[in-house]
């Protein structure tokens, strides 16, 4: 891998684009919620999750699907999407719900953040359930690497922002990196709050919403650091999350 490669993070999707996506490899962010759920319903047994940005679309494709085999997941505003199967709460995907089914799923930022990023070469899906997981996959993987916060309605998120400043500490403490401006308020942040990661998911937006919401469980869910030892990859042709690897040589989270 070469001693200065380039560790870009972006902390809204459309801070970034197509032509400096192309042959890197993405991870995207979404802590509260959808990537620590995908982590979940892959765990759970779903066989893929496909990305949907319209509730309509949603269930269209859903409906293209055998009865029983799909599973519509996802929200708007926080809440459950009327007529769909789950919401997006981690919990909530079961095994007895999960095993064998496709998930299509829609989510206000953070499906639209995993199509936004199907730009880079290879897309992986990073939360704190999968921090150790994520961190082995980036080490191996000499392409630039592009990290995507999904944000909150359009800010800025400080859960997204912590694990970006998490993976750039561990990516830092391998050897020398060549980062950008957005690289180093994410490390900075992680520095600040990641001793304290379930306070801090409940002090932003995303979390007092859910908080609001009566989901603080969801929180709980998220700052469970390496719960899972799996890595959702985006696969193609039709574009869908599956598991791209599973295990950990060692636990990478210090704080
Ligand atoms: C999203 O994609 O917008 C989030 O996961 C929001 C949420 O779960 O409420």
């Amino acid at each position: 891998m070469p001693a200065d490669r380039e560790v870009s993070v972006h902390l809204l999707p459309n801070l970034t684009n197509q032509e400096c996506l192309t042959g890197s490899l993405a991870v995207v962010i979404d802590v509260l919620r959808a990537t620590t759920t995908i982590v979940h319903a892959l765990a759970a047994g779903c066989t893929n999750v496909r990305p949907c940005a319209e509730v309509e679309e949603a269930r269209e494709l859903a409906g293209q699907m055998r009865i029983g085999r799909a599973l519509l997941g996802g929200e708007r505003e926080g809440l459950p999407i009327p007529g769909f199967d789950l919401g997006n709460s981690p919990g909530a995907y079961t095994p007895a719900l999960c095993r064998g089914a496709t998930l299509v799923m829609t989510t206000t930022n953070g499906t639209r953040a995993i199509l936004r990023a199907a730009a880079a070469e290879r897309v992986l899906l990073a939360a704190f359930v999968n921090y150790s997981a994520i961190c082995e996959q980036i080490r191996q993987d000499a392409r630039p690497l592009h990290i995507l916060c999904a944000g909150t309605e359009g800010e800025v998120s400080l859960e997204d922002s912590l694990l970006a400043g998490a993976l750039v500490d561990f990516l830092c403490e391998q050897g020398e990196r060549r980062l950008n401006d957005s690289a180093r308020l994410a490390w900075d942040c992680f520095e600040h709050h990641g001793r304290v990661l379930q306070g801090a998911l409940e002090l932003g937006k995303g979390g007092a919403k859910l908080r609001s919401l009566g989901y603080h469980e969801d929180i709980l869910a998220a700052a469970q650091v390496d719960a899972f030892h799996l890595v959702p990859e985006v696969k193609r042709d039709p574009l869908r999350v599956e598991v791209g690897a599973v295990g950990i040589v060692k636990r990478h989270w210090i704080s």
